[in-house]
């Protein structure tokens, strides 16, 4: 049967096989792959998953296995009022909402506002995943020019002026790819221009509590709630394999994305939802998060370190405050694709940036490291092989 001749036309946008390949090359057991973008294992809580999930059964019993409200479990769209204030947003339970991880609220948003055509406004570079939760909707995508401090202003004001995107996909802090994280002026700059031109944005906000070192500026929302949908995460504090993520959005936005998601799931998992309640409302969360922070921040300093002893000087790289990921970028004419290639012979394997673009000429010169999954010793030794790689094939 040609299986083929049954698919939607939509389907056409939503392969990217190209780095399915190439990432297939780095799962082989004997290379360290810098490539994923996974917390690690021994940041979760499993010392006390079994307390959380006994204490949700004794406070929510059958309500806790049962159909919950598609707007989220009840205790903890209350608990994440406390949770949301201290990012100094400001909403009622009823203004918060529970989703299935963060990555639904992107393809949600896709559904309700894009059709086919429609633009959106993305930072170059993006989160690969909202590219991929978008493309089925069939946007075109402007981007948004950034620098070392993330994206910068005028770009914005500019796409919007010339391109008038039905919303712009922001990550301010500790972005994936790069880490960088937009400076206190630079996200009132944001607020004041979206709030001049009437700009829908979203706000994707998983890595936050990832702080490593540096100083804390409130989300965008904060200056402009009625132009921003902000969307957390308990994915990087708790655990990816729980699916739950929450959003506070405009009312009208808010009220589309709850009917959108009735269609899809009907509501996120009742169990995982009672389990972050107890992690948040029950102090777990914020005895917890300064452990994932000791795990990580050690890591992070030991690639950096590696990087700038075996880094050719042609290469800069991102020095984040905090988040997964690190960025780095080789002269212009360094090819990373190669450079992935000779990583393979060598034991080591990075995600090559250009998959980060919206547009797929730009970024052929940078790539992306992860630094949460390996041990330090296996990043010392990845580094050092990556570095080898690199002057392989651009000499020096
Ligand atoms: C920037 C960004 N947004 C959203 C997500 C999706 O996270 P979740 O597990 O909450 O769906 C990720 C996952 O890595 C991410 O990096």
């Amino acid at each position: 049967m040609q299986h083929d001749t049954f698919l939607a036309g939509r389907t056409h946008t939503m392969g990217s096989s190209a780095i399915r390949e190439i990432l297939k090359l780095a799962a082989r057991p004997d290379i360290i792959s810098l490539g994923g973008g996974m917390p690690s294992p021994d940041a979760f809580p499993t010392e006390f998953i079994d307390e959380l999930y006994r204490q949700a059964m004794d406070h929510y019993g059958t309500e806790a296995l049962q159909y919950t409200r598609t707007e989220g479990f009840p205790a903890l769209r209350k608990a994440l009022v406390d949770h949301l204030a201290t990012q100094n947003i400001e909403v009622g339970a009823d203004e918060v909402f529970v989703t299935t991880g963060s990555q639904s609220v992107l393809d949600a948003m896709g559904k309700i506002l894009v059709s086919p055509g429609d633009r959106i406004a993305v930072e170059a570079p993006t989160y690969l995943g909202a590219l991929q939760a978008f493309n089925p909707y069939e946007p075109s995508y402007v981007q948004i020019d950034t620098d070392e401090y993330g994206l910068i202003p005028e770009s914005l004001e500019r796409v919007i002026a010339e391109h008038n995107p039905k919303f712009a996909y922001l990550s301010p802090t500790f972005q994936n790819p790069t880490g960088r994280t937009l400076s206190l002026d630079r996200r009132k700059q944001v607020a004041e221009i979206i709030r001049r031109s009437d700009t829908l944005v979203i706000e994707d906000d998983p890595y936050g509590a990832l702080r490593y070192r540096g100083e804390w500026a409130p989300p965008i929302q904060t200056f402009a709630p009625e132009q921003v949908v902000y969307t957390g995460s308990f994915s990087k504090v708790f655990a990816p394999g729980l699916r739950v993520g929450y959003y506070v959005a405009p009312e009208r936005v808010r009220q589309w994305l709850v009917i959108a998601k009735q269609g899809v799931d009907l509501n996120t998992s009742s169990l995982t939802q009672a389990l972050c309640t107890e992690f948040i409302a029950g102090g777990y969360h914020d005895r917890h998060l300064p452990k994932i922070i000791e795990i990580y921040r050690p890591k992070q300093e030991a690639m950096l370190k590696e990087m700038k002893r075996h880094f050719p000087e042609s290469f800069t790289w991102t020095q984040p405050d905090g988040g997964m990921f690190i960025w780095a970028e080789g002269p212009a004419d360094a090819d990373m694709e190669k450079i992935y290639e000779e990583g393979i012979r060598n034991k080591v394997a990075f995600v090559p940036g250009k998959f980060f673009y919206s547009d797929p000429a730009s970024g052929r010169a940078t790539m992306r490291l992860n630094f949460t999954v390996n041990s330090r010793e296996n990043i010392r030794t990845a580094i050092e092989r990556l570095g080898a790689s690199i002057r392989n094939v651009l000499g020096g």
